[in-house]
């Protein structure tokens, strides 16, 4: 009962009985998936990093079924792995052993949108780019955006308080998201699915379940408020000779550009060339060793271009930028923004990839890479810096042709020392997951950790949700 590549020991969960998937099969017929070869694409994450030998998916499409299905499953103690779009970067969305997949990919139903308020509710599994483009037609968007936008749900993104694109504009899901219905791990159902911007009636729950990522329960539901659509949005891809430059046009467009900054990212000349030689995508802008996107949205189109281009100006006369272009067409905006967005995508073209999302003071956000790249040497293929410069959240990537150890070892837990000797955060946005939940320590004191605990045991004191994940396992079952 070990997964010999994690030396993780199965716990004593319930193992699949015929009888169990004819109970499924009676309460949601043709939406249970069984079959080697039909379930497959369900264990395993984006990154082909990590798989589990699930047997079983399942695919309601009401809160009632999840909580029938749970009820069920904590009965029998059968363990379950609740998954979205299955976009996640840590190993949280796939099981590790022969968990159940709950799938939320059928609960895509919007509930209601309120155009005064821009209010709107719906089912979990509702993929984020459609909920997109329903909003972009009543003149709203969603207050969060990623490069997985065609896959991940909106359950997802909440259970992995997702930050994404436009988190230094709209702020984090932890104020977005207004409301939530939950299933809990015993069948019980939890509805916090309010609409209201105020409401301090006691504990705010809904905050627990907000990047718990499925170990606390199933999101059903969410209700999250929507800006209006940015009458005007401007782009302009920068390169920058140094890394100090990149730091002073943030303070400089952030003084300039004030309330109309909408998005501050960064990228290294590597990510450039990945870029272009795996997604053949053009450079825009003369090789420079960073780039820097900067978006800002606003009200009035001549305003905003007015104060963008007097800080190009600015920003060129003194040299913090040596070349650029701007874009103001949806089309040109689109491609500048495909050369950030798709660097994961062109990453994974390099072989295996070893990702780290950190949370750093901005002015050391690039020390990181600098200090990997000189300890890895030769024995790294890539080590890449990219991410959300004005959130102060860097992406470091290392790559080779395939998984070693060794070049874990180099890697883990040097990176996450070096980060909390900065009193950083070990994962900024993509969570603890599988991958990490071990060095939660570099990033929380143990009583932290020790509440984290026993909000668990209180929620699902079986521990039938999400097993394995985010919390710390107990020594003798740790990764090795
Ligand atoms: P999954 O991957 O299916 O699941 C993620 C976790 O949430 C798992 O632990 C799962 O058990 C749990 N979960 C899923 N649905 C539910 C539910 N309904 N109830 C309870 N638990 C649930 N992340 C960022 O933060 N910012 C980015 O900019 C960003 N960009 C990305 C770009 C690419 C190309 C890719 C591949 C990933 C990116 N990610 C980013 C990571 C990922 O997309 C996000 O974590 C996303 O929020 C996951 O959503 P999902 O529906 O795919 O969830
Ligand atoms: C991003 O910002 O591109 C995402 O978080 C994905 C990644 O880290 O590669
Ligand atoms: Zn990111």
């Amino acid at each position: 009962p070990t997964c010999e590549r994690y030396a993780v020991r199965r716990l004593p969960f319930a193992r699949l009985q015929d009888g169990d998937v004819a109970f499924f099969q009676r309460l949601m017929p043709g939406r249970v998936v069984t079959g080697e070869e039909e379930v497959k694409p369900f264990n395993v994450d984006w990154l082909k990093s990590v798989r589990g030998c699930s047997q079983l998916v399942l695919k309601p499409q009401t809160t009632v079924e999840v909580a029938q299905v749970l009820r069920y499953c904590h009965e029998r103690n059968l363990a379950v792995n609740p998954q979205g779009g299955n976009t996640g970067l840590v190993g949280g969305s796939v099981p590790v052993f022969d968990e159940i997949i709950l799938s939320t990919a059928l609960m895509n139903q919007i509930i209601s949108f309120d155009k005064v308020s821009g209010i709107l509710v719906c089912q979990a599994g509702c993929v984020l780019e459609r909920l997109s483009e329903f909003l972009e037609k009543q003149g709203f968007i969603m207050p969060l955006d990623l490069g997985a936008k065609g896959s991940c749900h909106i359950g997802g993104n909440v259970a992995t308080n997702a930050g994404g694109l436009r988190l230094l504009r709209y702020g984090s899901l932890q104020g977005t998201v207004l409301g939530l219905e939950v299933v809990l791990a015993d069948g019980s159902t939890l509805d916090c699915l309010t609409s209201l911007r105020k409401d301090n009636t006691g504990y705010d729950l809904k905050q627990l379940f907000i990047g718990s990522e499925g170990t606390l329960g199933v999101i059903t539901a969410v209700s999250i408020l929507c800006p209006q659509k940015p009458k005007a949005v401007n782009v302009a891809f920068l390169g920058c000779q140094s890394f100090e430059n990149v730091l002073e046009t943030f303070t400089t467009c952030r003084a300039m550009l004030g309330e109309i900054l909408s998005a501050y990212e960064f990228m290294d000349e590597k990510c450039m060339e990945l870029v272009e030689r795996h997604l053949k995508l053009s450079r825009p802008v003369a090789d420079s060793p960073f780039y820097v996107l900067i978006e800002t949205s606003g009200s009035n189109s001549t305003h905003d271009e007015e104060k963008l281009n007097n800080f190009l100006e600015r920003a060129m006369a003194s040299g913090l930028v040596t070349d650029g272009t701007v874009a103001t067409d949806s089309n040109k905006i689109k491609m500048l923004w495909s050369l950030r967005e798709r660097i994961t995508e062109a990453l994974t073209h390099e072989g295996y990839v070893y990702k780290y999302d950190i949370s750093l003071p901005v002015g050391k956000l690039y020390d990181l890479v600098t200090d990997m790249r000189a300890r890895l040497g030769q024995s790294a293929k890539n080590v890449v810096g990219y991410g959300h410069l004005g959130d102060g959240n860097l992406h470091l990537n290392v790559t080779a042709e395939s998984y070693s150890h060794s070049l874990l070892d180099a890697i883990e837990p040097f990176v996450y020392e070096w980060t909390a000797k900065c009193s950083g955060s070990i994962s900024a946005e993509h969570g603890l997951g599988f991958k990490k939940k071990q060095f939660i320590h570099y990033s929380k004191p143990s009583k932290a950790v020790m509440l984290m605990q026993q909000f668990k045991a209180m929620l699902d004191p079986k521990g039938i949700l999400n097993p394995y994940k985010t919390l710390p396992s107990a020594p003798e079952s740790s990764m090795c």
